[in-house]
């Protein structure tokens, strides 16, 4: 997947004439300061450098996760055309730029976010967005003023908070949603137990699993094993500069949530891992409507659904 061509270009300028020494030793700072999940008081993308780390580096892994999530939920309410967005924890504004790729009847956004740094670049990048796009300084972990939105989101945040923070924000997230809250993580299983805490409390307070679970009964993957998904993602030259990275591509793995204030379209299963298969047959990991996870093995004898179970990828439904 590649960022929308506005969004490359607005990003080409922003990082134009940046010190590549210095983008590289931001872009190891939080790496790792992301990968040990490190909640120190501190923001993580504190200073303009660690922004700009962010937009070579992160932007296009978490834009294709967020965007890969919206597609799969857009497949199941295809009536949903929302107009207005919130965005917590908004970053360089990702989320605002899928939903307005994904959605073309997004007329105005509200993107909250802590950091001045990718504040200031958030806002300078959405100029470019065609959307009408209000910044505000917020902190997520306390109580904050907002309008309802017809999609709210919250994409790679709930790791920057405590578990108590994070699931009082998504249920004051629930309450300004008047379509659809679509919740987005790291595809590790610290990630995906985050994403069931915020399942279990949504469902209790009446939500409808949209995506990407077939049924809201208890989740039937266990430990050591997760629920997660994949993109591929296009790596730009300074990505992989910054990175010091050979190949042109990453696979980011992600788990997301989307819960709505209607019922969205039952399907019968999820796909949850890569297909497996030889000739005349095809070994598929499904979550499954009953709620159960299953390894099915088809034969071409099983007709419409062995075709079917060809052309599914990691992450479709069938
Ligand atoms: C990993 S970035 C994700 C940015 C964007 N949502 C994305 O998917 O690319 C997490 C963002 O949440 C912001 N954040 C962290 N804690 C916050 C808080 N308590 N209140 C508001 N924003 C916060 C960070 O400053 C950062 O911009």
């Amino acid at each position: 997947m590649e960022l929308p061509a506005a969004l490359r270009a607005a990003v080409d300028r922003a990082l134009e004439g940046v010190p590549l020494g210095e983008l590289q030793r931001a872009a190891d700072t939080l790496s790792s300061r992301y990968r040990a999940e490190v909640r120190d008081g501190r923001l993580h993308l504190s200073d303009e450098m660690f922004a700009n780390a962010y937009l070579a580096t992160r932007l296009p892994a978490t834009f294709a996760a967020v965007r890969a999530s919206f597609e799969s939920v857009a497949e199941l309410m295809p009536g949903f055309a929302p107009q207005s967005l919130l965005d917590v924890g908004a970053g360089p504004g990702t989320a605002l730029w899928a939903a307005a790729d994904c959605w073309q009847t997004l007329g105005s956004a509200t993107m909250l976010e802590a950091s001045p740094s990718i504040r200031k670049v958030g806002s300078e990048l959405a100029v470019h967005s065609g959307v009408d796009v209000e910044w505000r300084a917020a902190d997520a972990a306390k109580s904050f003023e907002v309008q309802k939105a017809d999609l709210v989101t919250l994409a790679y945040v709930l790791d920057e908070l405590s578990p108590a923070e994070g699931l009082s924000l998504v249920e004051r997230l629930w309450a300004a949603a008047s379509g659809l809250l679509v919740i987005v993580e790291p595809g590790t299983p610290a990630g995906w137990r985050r994403i069931l805490g915020a399942r279990a409390r949504l469902i209790e307070v009446g939500a409808h699993l949209a995506a990407p679970c077939p049924h809201s009964q208890a989740c039937p993957v266990a430990e050591p094993d997760w629920c997660h998904f994949s993109r591929r993602v296009a790596r730009s030259r300074l990505h992989r500069l910054t990175k010091r990275a050979e190949v042109p591509w990453e696979d980011e793995k992600y788990i997301y949530l989307a819960v709505s204030r209607t019922p969205a379209t039952n399907f019968a299963a999820r796909v949850l891992a890569p297909a497996r298969g030889g000739s005349g047959k095809i070994q598929l990991k499904l979550c499954q409507g009953d709620g159960s996870v299953e390894e099915k093995l088809l034969t071409k004898r099983d007709g419409g659904l062995f075709k079917a179970a060809r052309r599914a990828d990691w992450g479709d439904i069938l």
